[in-house]
């Protein structure tokens, strides 16, 4: 289905639990989530941000969070959920937390994975230019091919690396350019993690190189009403690597929640 620009796709029936996926990937990446959602009696809303997976890349869209943010508001308006828990990893994180600084009134619950509220540092910017360089001249493939070592903890099964592979290379050039443009860009969201009042839950990989444990606690420290959980063994695509330990987590805060 789709509104306004982004496709989506509901399943089950009850209070919304919205996916936001990480990068560069797309909405399938959370397949392995519905049952837990499920289980908590939840109604799960599976978004294609901007441009990824069968979401359109508006012409002349100006890359940033905020339009990212207002195209998943624009969904939660069009499948009638006045206030949705949203989990997000990684870049989904970062769409989350704009959603929350955008419009806090909608957001009932969050569980953060793998991702952080601070800006870009500067390595970090330095490293999006050349990454921009990199789809720009070769695509959404050689760029997948680079990150996947930090994608994945070392020993994630080949089968795993090779569907993380094919997902990011089917994305277009111009949707992860945007992407790096926005991430690249994105303001300093600690503040409005800091504060909102609603129940939290921030999960971490034991092995995530990109958003790694130490930092995740401490975003969860600075938090009103956080809880912090490392999954042991999994690297930055928890979700991914640890499903039965990813959807334990997020099936115990969906049920206290209720
Ligand atoms: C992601 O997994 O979404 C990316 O690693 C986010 C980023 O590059 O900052």
């Amino acid at each position: 289905m789709s509104a306004t620009n982004l496709s989506y796709e509901l399943h089950g029936a009850g209070p919304d639990v919205v996916f936001l996926h990480s990068f560069p990937l797309d909405r399938s990446m959370w397949k392995g989530q519905l049952v837990a959602a499920g289980a908590a009696g939840r109604r799960a809303v599976l978004i294609d941000l901007t441009g990824f997976g069968a979401s359109p890349l508006p012409a002349g869209a100006a890359p940033s969070l905020d339009a990212m943010a207002h195209a998943v508001l624009d969904t939660l308006d069009a499948v009638g959920a006045a206030r949705a828990t949203l989990v997000g990893l990684s870049l989904g994180g970062y769409v989350a937390l704009a959603v929350a600084a955008l419009a806090p009134e909608r957001v009932e619950a969050l569980v953060l994975a793998d991702t952080r509220a601070a800006a870009d540092d500067p390595a970090t910017r330095a490293g999006r230019m050349l990454n921009l360089a990199l789809v720009r001249d070769r695509g959404a493939g050689a760029l997948v091919d680079k990150m996947l070592p930090k994608l994945l903890a070392p020993d994630a099964p080949e089968a795993l690396r090779a569907e993380v592979r094919a997902l990011g290379a089917a994305q277009s050039r111009e949707a992860v350019t945007f992407a790096l443009l926005a991430m690249r860009d994105r303001p300093d969201r600690g503040d409005v993690a800091a504060a909102l009042d609603v129940p939290a839950l921030v999960l971490a990989g034991s092995r995530d190189e990109i958003t790694p444990p130490r930092e995740m606690r401490a975003l969860a420290a600075s938090m009103r009403r956080a809880r912090f959980e490392e999954l042991g063994g999994a690297g930055h695509l928890s979700s991914l690597e640890r499903p039965a330990a990813f959807n334990a987590a997020l099936e115990g805060f969906l049920r206290a929640g209720r």
